[in-house]
């Protein structure tokens, strides 16, 4: 059996660091503050929204939301951006997507101060990604790297395959893995021949949104195997992209849905506001 990664013990560790400085900087007069803003009452997005407010609670961080209307318009929308962008005391800024047919993503994330920018969703955030001289990382995949350091797995010259190229996970997924010295495939929709492709990554991270997408015959024996994946399977229960059971008998390591790349997820988030609250106040 793999060992298994678990997303919960790795999540608790990096919040109780977060936790330990958050309150030093309030012990200072230097508060953490958060502002979530969401729009419509998409059922995933309040769930996740509820779920950035009790982590930033159990933080000792103190969260604002803005629960606005489905027909919020852009020119609202916008406004209360630049407003928060302005406000001295807000040191976070995520809109949870997605976002309302209506409303330009691209235009609402590029308006999100880059300082303030806890998503790393800002042109200017992604584009240092590239250049590897980064102050905020996209909260999954910067949990994954925070779990392969936590487990001692190290990128150095392996094959790692990421499936899925998304601008949230998948290829800043990549960005990071490069950066780790991996050698790195992206696959996608219309990979060919993408069983063979995965059966040679080290490293296989799937960030695909299928139940049961990586199956036993697209993994190598000993590889280390992260799902990223959020779904719900037949029977309605919670899975991920990874047909776990059979995975399982091959890879060395492997994160399990839940338990796994999730509350790595959460607890970036909380890292990244205190990043950017150190930067406001010059530390
Ligand atoms: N919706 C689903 N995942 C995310 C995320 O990481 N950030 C934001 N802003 N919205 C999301």
């Amino acid at each position: 059996m793999p060992q298994i990664i678990d997303g919960r013990a790795v999540a608790a560790y990096v919040k109780n660091k977060a936790k330990s400085e958050v309150e030093g900087l309030f012990k200072n007069d230097m508060p953490v503050c958060l502002v979530v803003i969401l729009v419509g009452n998409d059922p995933a997005s309040c769930v996740y929204v509820a779920n950035k407010r009790k982590d930033c609670d159990e933080l000792g961080i103190k969260s604002v939301e803005y629960a606005l209307p489905e027909s919020t318009t852009m020119e609202e929308l916008l406004a209360l951006i630049e407003k928060l962008n302005q406000d001295k005391e807000v040191n976070g800024i995520l809109c949870q997507l997605p976002l309302p047919k209506h409303l330009d993503e691209t235009k609402v994330l590029e308006t999100i101060s880059p300082l303030k920018d806890v998503d790393a969703f800002h042109p200017e955030n992604v584009g240092k990604i590239m250049t590897g001289k980064y102050e905020f990382l996209p909260c999954t995949p910067a949990g994954i790297m925070e779990m392969l350091k936590y487990y001692n797995i190290s990128a150095e010259g392996k094959s790692c395959v990421v499936i899925g190229r998304s601008n949230i996970v998948g290829k800043p997924m990549a960005m990071l893995m490069l950066h780790s010295n991996a050698t790195v495939t992206i696959c996608h929709s219309r990979t060919e021949n993408l069983a063979e492709v995965c059966a040679n990554a080290d490293i296989l991270i799937s960030a695909v949104g299928k139940a049961d997408f990586v199956t036993a015959d697209m993994v190598k024996d000993g590889a280390v195997v992260i799902d990223v994946g959020m779904n719900r399977n037949k029977e309605g229960k919670l899975c991920g992209d990874v047909d776990y059971e059979n995975v399982s008998a091959k890879a060395s390591m492997i994160t399990p849905v839940p338990g796994g790349v999730g509350p790595m997820t959460r607890a970036m988030l909380m890292c990244n506001t205190v990043t950017a609250a150190k930067k406001q106040y010059g530390i």
